[in-house]
């Protein structure tokens, strides 16, 4: 079978999710949203109310519990384990927390090649052992037409980061060292390509059924040096889990320079995002690609008529060939109607 040399799996899988990933016929174009668990919905609020973000993906049992709820509420075709890219880096030697309306914050960001040989080497089974449970429970408790997907930051959204300490509007920091260290920068992109292989098979191997690469901030680079300073090390983790027997995702935002590049680094799936028409970025991709997206993640504010013709556009766009993921071009926003998130799947399934 011709799968098989791809993918290393000799059956064919039930799901639409996996079928559309190995672009199989579908008897409907799968679809599931990335952050589709979180504040927008009320039974995430409660259990939020009484316990952080990390005290969350801590307790395997309470992760397992919100990976659940869109699965349960939305119909989606995939469950996301609950978890955050920012994770491997606490077992690192970092410290990490999340602060209320602005987002992720890090004590002591990376600026010199001492503190990049300062971060531990990490073993993902021990040191996150806790995401590794939080996938054994979910692949006992999933429906088995549900696969389960597993997740990493990419290389450079990661480094971006661990040096700028925080979100950042231009990312100068760590371009910044990029073009005045680059010593450091690659001994950093290094450590973090090894880092995230590792635990992206150590997904694997507690069961997730699929992985995504998220490099959600990438378009902020030129071409050629995302060629120069992040392909190599997307690649190495990319390469590391191709042959796992499970569909690689790899995703970025503002990434319509950058596609060609990103499919070199590697994937069997690329995610778009809003800004590129679905069939322009299929086109570039060229057809043998699967493809996920791409609606813009606010369209999901709009009247439900309207929202309609939104999904239909990429619906038609990507013109009923096989390997179309239908989701979102970036996460779900804070505020989105939920009954708006439901009336988008039974809009793609029909
Ligand atoms: O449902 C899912 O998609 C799974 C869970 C998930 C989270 N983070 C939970 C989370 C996933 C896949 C992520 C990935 C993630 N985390 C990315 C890549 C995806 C993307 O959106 O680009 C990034 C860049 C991060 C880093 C991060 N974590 C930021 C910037 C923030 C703050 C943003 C915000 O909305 O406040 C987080 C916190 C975070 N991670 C939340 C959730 C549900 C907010 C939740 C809360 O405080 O309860």
């Amino acid at each position: 079978m011709k799968h098989q040399t791809v993918l290393g799996q000799a059956q064919e899988p039930a799901s639409r999710f996996l079928r559309a990933c190995r672009r199989l016929p579908v008897d409907a174009t799968p679809v599931w949203f990335m952050r589709q668990a979180g504040r927008y919905m009320p039974e995430y609020r409660t259990i939020r109310e009484k316990f952080t973000l990390l005290e969350i993906v801590q307790q395997p049992e309470l992760a397992a519990e919100v990976t659940l709820q869109p699965v349960q509420t939305l119909g989606v075709d995939a469950a996301i384990l609950f978890a955050d890219i920012l994770l491997p880096i606490i077992p690192m030697g970092l410290k990490l927390e999340f602060v209320k309306g602005e987002g992720p914050s890090i004590e002591s960001p990376i600026r010199t090649l001492e503190d990049v040989q300062s971060l531990r080497a990490i073993s993902a089974e021990s040191d996150l052992g806790h995401v590794m449970e939080a996938i054994r429970i979910l692949r006992r408790e999933l429906p088995e037409q549900v696969p389960l997907i597993g997740f990493a930051g990419a290389p450079f959204t990661m480094a971006s980061y661990m040096i700028e300490g925080g979100p950042s509007q231009d990312y100068r920091i760590a371009k910044g060292m990029m073009y005045a260290q680059p010593e450091t920068w690659h001994a950093l992109m290094s450590k973090l390509a090894d880092t995230l292989s590792g635990y992206l098979i150590a997904q694997i191997q507690a069961g997730a059924q699929a992985v995504q690469l998220f490099d959600s901030w990438v378009g902020a680079l030129h071409p050629l040096d995302y060629d120069r300073y992040v392909l190599p090390y997307s690649a190495q983790v990319l390469q590391a889990v191709s042959g796992k027997g499970v569909p690689v995702i790899h995703f970025g935002t503002n990434t319509s320079t950058l596609l060609k590049s990103m499919k070199r680094a590697g994937g069997n799936v690329i995610g778009l995002d809003w800004r590129i028409p679905l069939d322009q970025g299929w086109q570039l991709l060229g057809e043998d690609t699967v493809i996920q997206g791409n609606l813009d993640p606010v369209s999901l504010f709009a009247p439900i008529s309207e929202l309609r013709a939104h999904v239909r556009e990429v619906m038609k766009q990507a013109d009923g060939r096989p390997g179309h993921i239908f989701n979102l071009g970036h996460g779900i926003l804070q505020h989105t109607p939920v009954e708006n998130v439901k009336a988008v799947v039974e809009m793609v399934h029909e």
